[in-house]
């Protein structure tokens, strides 16, 4: 199983990092400030639609192999990746920016394409991260509520003047829905050139769906577009930060001119780098996560409750009453499920784990609502 891949693996970086000490003193000393976090076994982590699966073997041997290159600055590496990325996606190199996460890109962009007289418009409810970065920048922020499919109403977002950046979650978090493809081609075709559209695909590689396509191919033809990607997902890399976009090089430059220097530590960079080369994690990650969601979506199914169908690592479940008890109680029974959503205040937010923690989810789950 990859989980306890993973977790050996783990333990190989623990013991190359006590190796190290051995060598190395000064590092012993210093072992304290070493001591993790780790959350109690029997604590089931649904909260922050991390990848339970942990990273690839290829990026924990790749991090172990990079201790010793700590006292480096990354720039070297970061070329290795961006090269990589750019080959992936079938852009040239100077279409990429990598980002401390993509939490960075979604920083960088609103403090370069909004502020006063430059609106944000978003969908209601999405990832708020971006909400706040432009409130520091200035910006007006206009809320469109999603359309009774859960998709963003592009329509409406359209009909709003002065936005410096539309963003568009696809797959939205925290509904797990998409908006369709042909919808998006069509919004793009008219969004004015001085409006930035920024699309957050961090779940791209979870979707299942004809209707869904990835918007990097059409940034060749709308120098107004960028795409953020992130390693924190299918990659399993959440804890390391690594994301990164891609758009036109002038567009790359404006967002550059906001970013500290250097911004990507170099353990993200040699893990995001083997990441890319280890051809299993993406399709286990995602046949995984789909099989998994099948088991919770038949569980739904036989106690009558209802969802949203998800393209993500995580679900909405409609409880058909208030969630914030719910929520409290699930946490009494050591399972963490998403916080509340005040535009859908009966919706739980869950994020798909692993076979054993959706287990325990189902028999908490209905203990909590019976
Ligand atoms: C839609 C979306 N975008 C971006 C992020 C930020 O991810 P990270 O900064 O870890 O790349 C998240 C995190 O959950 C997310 O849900």
């Amino acid at each position: 199983m990859k989980s306890s891949l993973s977790r050996r693996g783990f333990a190989k970086v623990l013991s190359a990092g006590a190796a190290y000490a051995a060598l190395n003193p000064s590092f012993a000393m210093s072992a304290p400030a070493l001591r993790l976090v780790s959350s109690s076994p029997t604590l089931v982590r649904l909260n922050s639609n991390e990848n339970p699966y942990g990273p690839s073997p290829m990026a924990v041997k790749a991090m172990t192999d990079a201790f010793s290159l700590a006292w480096r600055y990354p720039d070297e590496h970061e070329g290795m990746l961006v090269d990589a990325l750019a080959k992936l996606n079938g852009v040239s190199s100077d279409q990429i920016l990598l980002g401390s996460g993509s939490s960075e890109i979604l920083k960088v962009a609103a403090a370069a394409l909004t502020g006063p007289g430059k609106k944000l418009l978003v969908g209601h409810p999405t990832f708020e991260a971006i909400l706040a970065y432009a409130a520091v920048a200035g910006a007006e922020i206009v809320k469109t509520n999603l359309t009774s499919d859960y998709a963003h109403d592009l329509p409406k977002m359209l009909a709003e003047k002065n936005a410096g950046l539309i963003y568009i979650c696809n797959p939205n978090n925290p509904t797990a829905s998409i908006t369709p493809k042909a919808e998006l081609r069509a919004f793009l075709a008219k969004v004015p050139p001085q409006t930035i559209v920024l699309v957050d695909e961090a779940y791209h590689h979870y979707v299942d769906s004809n209707d869904y396509e990835s918007v990097i191919p059409l940034i060749a033809q709308y120098p107004n577009l960028m795409v953020a990607r992130t390693f924190s997902k299918i990659y399993s890399m959440a804890g390391l930060r690594c994301g990164y976009c891609v758009a036109r090089p002038e567009l790359i430059q404006r967002l550059r001119a906001q970013q500290a220097w250097d911004s990507v530590n170099i353990m993200a960079l040699v893990a995001a780098i083997a990441s890319l080369q280890d051809a299993g994690q993406v399709e286990q990650g995602h046949r995984r996560n789909t099989e998994v969601k099948n088991f919770v979506y038949s569980e739904l199914d036989k106690s009558g409750y209802k969802y949203i169908p998800s393209h993500a690592n995580f679900m909405m479940i409609d409880l058909r009453r208030e969630v914030r008890p719910v929520i409290d109680a699930m946490s009494g029974r050591n399972v963490q499920v998403g916080r509340v959503f005040p535009a859908m205040p009966n919706f739980m937010r869950v994020t798909v784990g692993t076979r054993p923690q959706m287990e325990a989810f189902v028999s908490a789950f209905h203990a909590v609502m019976s």
